[in-house]
């Protein structure tokens, strides 16, 4: 029989930190499925139909809960409460930072705001044997077991609720863990879920796989062959349309999709002449030559660049790229016959997102850049074999269904592809020198073993000229700027600090190699001010 990947998973409420998703994604790397539901939506949880409204959130679909962090003061009148009958479910309860001092809270505990509050690398002593801590220690002095550990609170449990007993403290925490055995609650005031705390993760395994009883059945292997299922059921004999874009989303949408229903899958490639060197090429040679997928090749570049021509306006070519891949796809689309289905790479933290927007939240709010959809007239049902999964486990399931390596770990590439690379006009000619000096820059990347140290990498077109001397002849030439950064969400970012010899290595070969470009500059501006992308 197959596993029920589903089966015993652990909800987590979110209070708004910013480490929320960290949480699940532990969760799940523990081996456990995880849903993160917003603290003022949990009746989502009532989805099923046998659930009546009025009963309240079914909690006990669950094998256990985690309590988030959050902005809000527990001390405040107004701090977002814990449902009583969360409690009441009878789950294993873990709650953290904010959710420990709601917890303690609830119960008849004391919280209050601190003087000076505690953020950064702290070291709790672990007061109590607790299945959580158990055979873990970073260090040990005078027999006591320390942990090294992440704090970020300004408030903190300063009594302990009836029916609960210290289980961890820092010099400026006293009360930095603490756990009511009978129920099966327990509050950490550090964040296990970040990878600071260095035995965080092993204490979110133990309260899911030991505590809460869960077995570890949430892996690339079981998960395809779940969501083969499922696809197969969904579909029946249908067929699907997919969007390729040679991303990595759409690319293990198309794999798995191909896993499931073979050829009733058809993708539309659109090549919109704003692509980097020989990715179409690849992108072709990958799943239609290799792997015998439908592919169909659809090269719109002249399209694309004449309604480019004369617009400068970032928005504008945003909106002008977007809108006729649009029209493009749903062209293609209308030449397939019995078609019901269209197939995105939306993925976990879409969805997420796109929750909070909806409760009007502010946090892990980022901007949608993915293409809008298809009207609505065209009337397919939508098929997101990838909404459950967050990244890296996109990844992971793409390595499991034999993707290359190197196509999984690529930098991410903007839906206006070198649209917003190329400043000011679109014009062939730039697109032509930005890819010959990109491929330069990312080759070197690679050959140096430093495309992977950083998350994001790429060269800029600027078309203004500059004078050079090659030989002994004057240029009057265009300008590249290389771009990289590092960050972990793309929301803030640092220019990496690529060695000196390196750059001058790339910086030699455009300016040799590229006979249109005469000088090369490095971008050292960070995000915050300024962007990633240049447009
Ligand atoms: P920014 O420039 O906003 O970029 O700091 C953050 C991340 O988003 C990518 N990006 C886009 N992706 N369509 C996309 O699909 C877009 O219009 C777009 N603009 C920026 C950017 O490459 C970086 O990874």
């Amino acid at each position: 029989m197959r596993t029920d990947i589903h089966q015993q998973a652990i909800l987590i409420v979110d209070f708004g930190s910013q480490t929320t998703q960290l949480i699940a994604r532990r969760v799940r790397e523990a081996g456990v499925y995880s849903q993160i539901h917003a603290w003022d939506r949990l009746d989502n949880l009532n989805a099923g139909p046998e659930n009546e409204p009025e009963n309240g959130p079914d909690y006990r679909r669950f094998a256990g809960i985690i309590l988030s962090g959050g902005p809000e003061s527990a001390t405040a009148g107004n701090a977002p409460p814990v449902p009583a009958a969360l409690f009441a479910a009878g789950l294993p309860v873990l709650g953290i930072c904010y959710g420990m001092q709601a917890m303690a809270r609830q119960f008849g505990g004391t919280v209050q705001a601190a003087n000076s509050g505690e953020f950064g690398h702290a070291q709790v002593k672990i007061e109590a044997d607790s299945p959580l801590f158990t055979d873990l220690a970073d260090h040990i002095e005078q027999q006591n077991r320390l942990l090294d550990v992440w704090m970020s609170h300004g408030d903190r449990v300063t009594q302990l609720p009836p029916g609960f007993h210290l289980l961890a403290s820092t010099a400026a925490c006293p009360i930095a863990g603490m756990e009511d055995p009978a129920r099966r609650f327990y509050g950490l005031q550090f964040h296990p879920e970040v990878t600071h705390s260095r035995q965080g993760a092993r204490i979110i395994q133990q309260f899911v796989r030991e505590i809460c009883g869960c077995p570890p059945r949430w892996t690339p292997a079981n998960i395809i062959d779940q969501s083969i299922a499922q696809i197969r059921a969904q579909v029946g004999s249908e067929r699907v349309l997919l969007a390729l874009s040679g991303g990595v989303d759409s690319s293990v949408t198309a794999a798995l999709l191909e896993r499931a229903i073979g050829d009733q899958l058809q993708c539309v490639f659109v090549d919109n002449g704003l692509l980097r060197k020989a990715e179409a090429e690849q992108v072709m040679a990958m799943f239609a030559d290799q792997r015998g997928l439908n592919v169909r090749h659809v090269n719109a570049a002249d399209e694309f660049l004449a309604r480019l021509k004369g617009i400068t306006d970032p928005e504008a070519k945003r909106k002008i790229i977007g809108q006729t891949f649009i029209e493009i796809f749903e062209r293609e689309a209308t030449r397939i016959a019995g078609l019901n289905w269209l197939a995105q790479g939306t993925i976990y933290p879409d969805v997420i997102e796109s929750a909070g927007a909806a409760s009007n939240k502010a946090h892990l709010i980022k901007s949608h850049h993915n293409v809008g959809g298809l009207p609505a007239h065209m009337q397919l049902k939508l098929l997101e074999p990838l909404s459950e999964l967050f990244k890296d486990e996109v990844r992971q399931i793409g390595l499991e269904l034999g993707l290359p390596p190197d196509r999984i770990y690529r930098h991410p590439f903007p839906g206006p592809g070198l649209g917003v690379r190329i400043l000011g006009e679109v014009r062939q000619t730039y697109a032509d020198l930005l890819r010959e000096a990109d491929a330069i820059f990312i080759a070197e990347l690679q050959a140096a073993d430093l495309y992977q140290k950083v998350s994001q990498a790429f060269a800029v077109f600027l078309p203004v000229k500059s004078v050079g001397v090659v030989g002994d002849g004057r240029r009057y030439e265009y300008v590249i700027a290389l771009r990289a950064v590092e960050t972990s969400d793309f929301m803030t970012a640092h220019w990496a600090q690529l060695p000196y010899d390196f750059l001058e290595q790339v910086s030699r070969r455009i300016i040799n190699e590229i006979p249109g470009i005469s000088r090369v500059v490095y971008d050292i501006s960070s995000k915050p001010p300024a962007t990633i992308e240049w447009e």
